[in-house]
């Protein structure tokens, strides 16, 4: 998204126009491998309770157990399920590719795994965020659709200058976002699945703040990209995701245009506060 920069402004030697690459899955190393089901192995320590049921569900419906999967079986899965597929990229890539893939179903994956030092925290997207923590969540129709959705609100939202509102909507739901679910709180963004640590801390931690989803509000809301968040939102069902965000965000991009933006850290009294939270986690500088 815009708040990484860029390594290349056109496509890298080896990528094609639209900037894919093959996965060469065969050239994957045992370390490697291993790696990966260290990761899924974590996961499912800390998963079972606290991820949503579309996740769990999309975890069972796809071969992601047993190393890095081979994009080519799984996309046959995923297709089958909801038309999505999933392509590697050489890292970022510019918004307007971005958007161009998900509009068409198509999910932009890094090719590469983290080294077995940075088990818990890395910079750039790898095949195991992107693969093993938005992957299930595709197999669901209302979440297939709102990705596809996003993708070309994307478009229209760049040509309008609302790139950091829209890229504020794709943090706290795609990435951060939790969901009501049974008796409690439940996980369905990427950015905590492919965590171990921030998914006991998005539910247990007394820190954040977990806040019910408001849209207009969610937009409008800064976040940060180097730590576990301070602020959760958290939607009644992917149903009332896709619904609010089916709406034509014209208006709401023309209120939005004056508006200033809400502390990272804030509870408004319009707010439906699940958790008023401590922030001493933040408070004390963070880090884990
Ligand atoms: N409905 C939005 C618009 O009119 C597009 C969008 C859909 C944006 C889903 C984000 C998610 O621009
Ligand atoms: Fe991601």
């Amino acid at each position: 998204m815009s708040d990484f920069e860029h390594v290349f402004e056109t496509p890298p030697p080896g990528a094609a126009a639209d900037w894919t690459i093959p996965q060469d899955w065969r050239d994957y190393t045992e370390v490697e491998h291993r790696t990966w089901s260290t990761l899924y192995a974590r996961q499912m320590q800390v998963l079972p309770g606290r991820a949503c049921d579309a996740f769990m569900r999309g975890l069972d419906a796809l071969p992601l157990d047993g190393g890095i999967p081979d994009l080519a079986l799984l996309n046959e899965k995923l297709n089958a399920l909801t038309g999505w597929t999933v392509v590697c990229v050489p890292g970022l890539v510019p918004d307007e590719v971005f958007f161009d893939h998900l509009a068409h179903r198509r999910f932009p994956s890094g090719q590469f795994i983290r080294k077995p030092d940075q088990l818990d925290y890395l910079q750039e997207p790898d095949i195991f965020h992107d693969v093993f923590g938005h992957v299930p969540m595709l197999t669901d129709p209302d979440f297939a659709a709102y990705m596809e959705a996003y993708g070309k609100g994307g478009q229209r939202a760049a040509s309008l200058g609302m790139l950091p509102n829209l890229a504020r909507l794709y943090w706290y739901t795609v990435e951060f976002g939790l969901m009501r679910e049974g008796e409690g709180l439940r996980i369905y963004g990427a950015g905590i699945l492919s965590s171990a640590t921030e998914s006991v801390f998005c539910l247990e931690d007394p820190s954040p703040n977990r806040l019910g989803f408001d849209l207009e509000r969610v937009m409008k809301t800064l976040y940060r990209i180097d730590d576990f968040q301070q602020v959760y939102f958290v939607i009644d069902s992917l149903e009332q995701l896709k619904r609010e965000t089916l709406q034509d965000f014209g208006p709401i991009y023309t209120r939005l245009k004056g508006a200033e933006t809400i502390a990272i850290d804030a509870v408004l009294p319009t707010d439906q506060v699940f958790t008023r939270g401590t922030q001493a986690y933040a408070a004390k500088g963070g880090r884990f």
